[in-house]
């Protein structure tokens, strides 16, 4: 049974499941659960680490195929320098070589690579690979794919109000008072839509300082699956959740 729903979603005509009219401006990703996946094959978590990244490609492309215009991919938190040298030094070359391997099927497909965080701590070949897929593919028109890393949501908004205080103390900025929008602007995600849906699987129901400021009116998605096994067929299933449900934002129908 569970497999002919599956076949009904992720075959050509998945579509019709979803109501492309109303399809998430902005997904954004926790993509947890790489070490448990390896545990439960009893394989190193490098190798969860590694069947992590392949689980990227499908869902950047599903997600630009179906006009989703921002997906954000919570990749490495500030959180996540506490875990051991190897294991950091492990996703440090696996961006890059992601970056490498897939940055032309990404640009051919119009994707932009942007990233969002603090790269200044990141080893500077990662820093170089990332500021250069960004020049290459930021005119391009397809999604653009936010790669969060040494990303927290609460230095993002220290940092924000650190910004702030330096304009306005060198008249950059004239203000007497912050409103949300001035304060939006100093974000990393300045200028683009709070996520609609946050999706995170592996069976953590949390938040784990991922866009504090920007999900006060997300919907949520949990699944028990760990990342390196997400898939379209997650992916929809998240989206069709989503699309059943009513965001009221503190009105009435
Ligand atoms: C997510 O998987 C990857 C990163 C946080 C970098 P984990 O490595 O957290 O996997 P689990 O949670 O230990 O299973
Ligand atoms: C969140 O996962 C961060 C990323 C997926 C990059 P963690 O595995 O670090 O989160 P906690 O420790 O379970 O909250
Ligand atoms: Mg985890």
């Amino acid at each position: 049974m569970f497999n002919i729903f599956k076949k009904k979603l992720v075959n050509n005509e998945e579509h019709i499941e979803l109501d492309m009219n109303n399809i998430p401006k902005h997904i954004a990703i926790i993509m947890d659960g790489n070490g448990r996946w390896a545990k439960k094959k009893n394989l190193p978590r490098t190798m969860g680490h590694k069947a992590g990244v392949e689980a990227i490609r499908s869902i950047v492309k599903e997600c630009n195929r179906i006009g989703v215009k921002y997906l954000t991919l919570y990749a490495f938190s500030t959180e996540n320098w506490k875990r051991p040298k190897e294991e950091i030094d492990t996703l440090m070359k696996l961006l890059i070589q992601y970056l490498k391997n897939e940055f032309n099927e990404l640009h051919e497909n119009g994707v932009v690579i942007n990233h969002i965080g603090d790269i200044k701590k990141l080893p500077v070949p990662c820093q170089e690979e990332l500021k250069s897929a960004y020049e290459r593919t930021k005119n391009n028109q397809g999604v653009v794919m936010n790669l969060a890393l040494n990303y927290g949501g609460r230095d993002e908004i220290m940092d924000a109000i650190n910004k702030l205080i330096k304009d306005i103390k060198s008249n950059k900025t004239s203000t007497n008072t912050i409103d949300e929008k001035l304060f939006e602007s100093y974000l990393y995600t300045k200028g683009m839509p709070d996520p609609d849906l946050i999706i995170r699987p592996s069976g953590e129901q949390r938040i784990s300082n991922f866009l504090l400021w920007q999900c006060a009116y997300s919907e949520f998605w949990y699944s028990d699956i760990y990342w390196p096994d997400f898939n379209v067929y997650h992916l929809h299933k998240a989206i069709i959740d989503y699309q059943k449900r009513d965001r009221r934002f503190g009105g009435i129908k």
